[in-house]
């Protein structure tokens, strides 16, 4: 998923600040702008065949681990917002503030939902426009030629709008913000320390304590080798998404058209 956003975010860029120095020498670099295309269309059909494999997954975890929909939707772990969102939300501006504790979070956290359905909604506004500019033969025969320009404008806005967010607000909450800084790799390793663990989803951690569970759910760290490589490949990754960061900054600022 990285990989594949991280491709589309730089060759859709190149097209969309094609006027900047920047976009001239990074499409150099991928082989001139039409080869940048054939990219973003290989990591387009990537990105969708995630979302589909995704909602798949998501069918078959409903079926083998609840019994129902509504159980599965409206759960403790569902990633669907609930009472205890608002509630940690008013409670961590207050812990901003210095005025209460930090809330004790559960397996998710409110920003953590607000980003994975950001990525639902971005996959299929971005997906959806993306599609119709790959066939525009096929698609207008169902909409007018004139549907294509407006879906150039929300596919290219809403990426900017996309790339904007995660490499920003979603890198500083994931990773820059105290706690984590300067990474957190748990989205690659799926482990971290239990105290880091009992620190970060206190309620989790309770609710596991509580049910007898923690132990099944206790691990060995990987070896540091596993961990470095994990550290690279992160690093990467941030450092490209800062750099479209300036590259967007600059070209809105000193040679937006
Ligand atoms: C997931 C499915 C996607 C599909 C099928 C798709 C397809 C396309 C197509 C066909 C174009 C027209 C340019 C060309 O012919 O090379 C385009 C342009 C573009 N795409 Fe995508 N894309 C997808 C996702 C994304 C994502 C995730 C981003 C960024 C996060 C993105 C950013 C852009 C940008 C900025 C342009 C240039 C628009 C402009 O001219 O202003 N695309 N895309």
């Amino acid at each position: 998923m990285i990989v594949s956003f991280i491709s589309l975010a730089l060759t859709g860029m190149t097209l969309k600040f094609s006027y900047t120095g920047w976009a001239a020498l990074l499409s150099h670099l991928l082989g001139g702008y039409e080869s940048a295309g054939y990219i973003h269309r290989f990591a387009a059909v990537i990105m969708i065949g995630l979302f589909i494999s995704h909602v798949i997954d998501l069918v078959r975890q409903r079926r083998r681990e609840y019994r129902t929909w509504r159980a599965f939707l409206f759960g403790p772990d569902s990633m669907l917002f609930n009472k205890k969102d608002l509630h940690d939300f008013i409670g961590n501006i207050k812990w901003f503030l210095g005025k209460g504790p930090r809330p004790s979070y559960g397996r998710w956290t409110y920003w953590e939902k607000f980003d994975y359905f950001a990525v639902f909604w971005g996959v299929f506004v971005i997906g959806s426009t993306g599609l119709m500019l790959w066939f525009p033969e096929f698609f207008t025969r169902f909409i007018p030629g004139s549907f294509l320009n407006v879906a150039t404008i929300i596919h290219s806005d809403e990426a900017l709008l996309a790339v904007g967010f995660i490499f920003t607000v979603h890198f500083f909450n994931t990773h820059l913000r105290p706690e984590k800084f300067p990474m957190d790799i748990v989205v690659f390793t799926g482990r971290m320390d239990l105290e880091e663990f009992k620190h970060d989803k206190p309620a989790e951690y309770e609710a596991l304590v509580k049910s007898g569970q923690l132990e099944k759910h206790l691990v060995e760290a990987y070896p540091p080798i596993v961990i470095r490589a994990v550290r690279v490949f992160g690093w990467t990754a941030l450092g490209i998404g800062f750099s479209i960061v300036v590259w967007i900054i600059y070209a809105m600022l000193f040679a937006y058209r």
